[in-house]
């Protein structure tokens, strides 16, 4: 499936054929890499744990079916069939200058946003594997405070931010082959033998594994509420990389003899087989102390610590060596996004584009990074980190999948739709109607409850 008539110089200008992954699973790697991040790992196991395990869990396993799997598909479709970012895809699909393209400055739009607080969040990822390496010890309380020390640090917090920011520009810098493909091939194979590894820990030699196993896999329906089920919604989607055109961006570079559906079936189910495996790590060390699984979004960074503590070195560092590689395949393609729409619509070149607009962003991060700074935001003094994962999350996110979806549904040619598909049989159609009408009403209630217009959730 390589191609290698395809000259890496390519990767730079505008008027010569684009670039190509060198490999199937070299884009199957980068693909995954971006789905799977901080949100597997800290994300879905904390939000699990809240909303009460299996049933939820259930529940999320379904809107990935039926909301992230057509979605995912439909990005991949636009990007391939365009070749071009996605302010330019959507144009390319319609006509020049159509308003479509709002879709894509959305995407572009929301990359600046995300990956400006993401990579705050990774930093205390990466710092933590360092925390880890002395080895955390003391009461409780002081372990914790120790976070409350990293994250309440400007200076600290502001460091590991630029850490991990200049790795990713380092990365995008270096195009598609020999940037991003090169080094997912390192950090994915990594991160699946880090977590086999924690998970044959977790299973075999603490006692919280069939506990675990159970807590996520039994569904009690009595605990499902509807603000679980609509965590389960907007999850699947951040989880999947939708709904900002990375997809679009990495489908781009993919070769017309692709697989766009088996490579998004694959990239869907390595992704949720990811956050359950984490799930079932985290779980095996929170129940073999015998604490509550439903602490929320310390369970990371103030829990497990304290278990950690108890473990040591050999299980910490790897734990946050995951984390970190997790989060770095996916901020190179929440840069990707950004760069591409400038190499490909303003002609800059890609090392230009990226040390500049990640110069950017990196500058937006601090103000994340501060946490003293903060801000009257929806009627409470808020810091900035939380206000654009709010804004990002609830708003940018589903509103891009929406257009996405509405594009790829009732406006694009069926013609087009059907050669990128691959086949124009029954799965083609269930296909098509899943985006006609079941992903769009679910988007829009992930929007109007965003919005708090859902009168039956509090
Ligand atoms: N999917 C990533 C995660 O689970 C986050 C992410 C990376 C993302 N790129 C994205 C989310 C693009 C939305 C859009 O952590």
């Amino acid at each position: 499936m390589t191609q290698p008539t395809t000259p890496q110089a390519n990767d730079q200008s505008p008027t010569t054929p684009r670039i190509h992954w060198a490999s199937s699973g070299g884009f199957i790697l980068a693909a995954a890499g971006s789905a799977v991040g901080l949100g597997n790992i800290w994300k879905f196991p904390y939000i699990t744990g809240v909303y009460g395990g299996g049933a939820f869990v259930l529940v999320y396993l379904g809107c990935v079916l039926a909301v992230g799997l057509p979605l995912m598909i439909a990005e991949l479709m636009i990007g391939r069939r365009a070749q071009e970012n996605p302010v330019g895809a959507f144009q390319k699909l319609h006509y020049r200058g159509s308003p479509w393209q709002i879709t894509g400055w959305l995407g572009v739009a929301s990359g600046f946003v995300i990956l400006s607080f993401y990579s705050v969040i990774a930093g205390w990822a990466l710092a933590y594997v360092f925390e880890s390496l002395s080895g955390f010890s003391g009461a409780a309380a002081d372990i914790q405070a120790q976070f409350d020390a990293l994250a309440g640090s400007a200076p600290r917090s502001a460091f590991w931010h630029t850490v991990f920011m200049a790795l990713t520009i380092g990365i995008v810098m270096g195009g598609v082959r020999d940037g991003i493909e090169r080094w997912v091939k390192i950090l994915m194979p990594g991160l699946l033998a880090i977590l086999g590894g924690l998970m044959i820990y977790g299973l075999f030699f603490t006692d919280g594994g069939s506990q675990a196993i159970g807590f996520l896999f039994q569904p009690d329906f009595s605990k499902l509420s509807a603000e679980g089920i609509l965590s389960a919604l907007g999850h699947a989607f951040f989880t999947l990389s939708l709904g900002m055109g990375a997809m679009i961006t990495y489908g781009s570079y993919m070769n017309r003899d692709s697989h766009i559906v088996r490579d998004a079936i694959t990239i869907s189910l390595l992704d949720t087989v990811i956050a359950l495996l984490a799930g079932i790590v985290i779980f095996s060390l929170v129940f073999s102390y015998g604490l509550e699984p439903n602490v929320g979004p310390g369970l990371i960074f103030h829990t497990l610590p304290v278990l950690f503590a108890e473990t040591g070195p050999w299980v910490s560092v790897p734990f946050f060596v995951l984390l970190t590689f997790a989060a770095l395949s996916s901020t190179i393609s929440l840069l990707e996004v950004v760069v591409s729409y400038f190499v490909d619509e303003r002609g800059w070149n890609r090392k230009a584009a990226t040390l500049v607009m990640g110069a950017v962003i990196y500058v937006l991060g601090l103000l994340s990074a501060i946490a003293v700074l903060k801000v009257p935001f929806r009627g409470s003094e808020q810091g900035f980190l939380d206000i654009l994962d709010y804004i990002s999350t609830n708003y940018m996110l589903p509103i891009g999948g929406l257009l996405t979806c509405l594009f790829s549904a009732w406006i694009i040619k069926d013609q087009v739709r059907r050669e990128e598909f691959g086949s124009a049989g029954l799965a083609y159609k269930a296909f098509v109607w899943t985006l006609r009408l079941i992903t769009p009403v679910a988007v829009l209630i992930i929007i109007l409850h965003g919005l708090n217009l859902l009168p039956f959730v509090e």
